[in-house]
């Protein structure tokens, strides 16, 4: 049995790695590794971030009825990560590697911040106010 603190941040653990691996990639202009590693890191995300919103934070915000805390902040950081997933994107597709790699720093420190605080405060209070945390996991472990 998995706990939400530590299946959510095994997958910030994980997409942090292809990010960085994308990056180096990049850096050495070996443009199918980027793309490869790329690809696994925006959808490994794009797939944490839609348990986060459709499931893990209305659930808190039911248990809790904090629906104006920081369920809202972390969504509203999410679309700024989403809008620099798109412009990366386009980078990569340009295979402009400046570009890419001014932004992927930004990306970088806005995705550290942003998970931190899920580490350190979210997850730690999601663990404490769902009951229903290891059904979630596992619901999650098998997407
Ligand atoms: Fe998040
Ligand atoms: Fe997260």
């Amino acid at each position: 049995m998995t706990s939400i603190p530590q299946y959510m941040t095994s997958k910030h653990r994980e997409c942090d790695d292809y990010f960085t691996e994308a990056e180096s990639a990049v850096a050495k202009e070996n443009w199918s590794e980027a793309t490869g590693k790329w690809q696994q890191f925006s959808d490994e995300l794009a797939l944490h971030l839609t348990q986060e919103e459709e499931t893990l934070f209305p659930q808190f915000e039911q248990a809790t009825g904090m629906t104006a805390g920081p369920t809202q902040v972390m969504r509203m950081e999410h679309q700024q990560m989403r809008a620099l997933v798109q412009d990366l994107d386009n980078a990569l597709n340009n295979k402009a590697k400046d570009e890419y790699l001014g932004l992927s720093e930004t990306l970088m420190v806005m995705m550290q911040q942003h998970n931190m605080k899920e580490e350190m405060m979210l997850y730690p209070m999601m663990e404490q106010h769902l009951v229903n945390g290891e059904q979630l996991i596992s619901s999650f472990e098998q997407s």
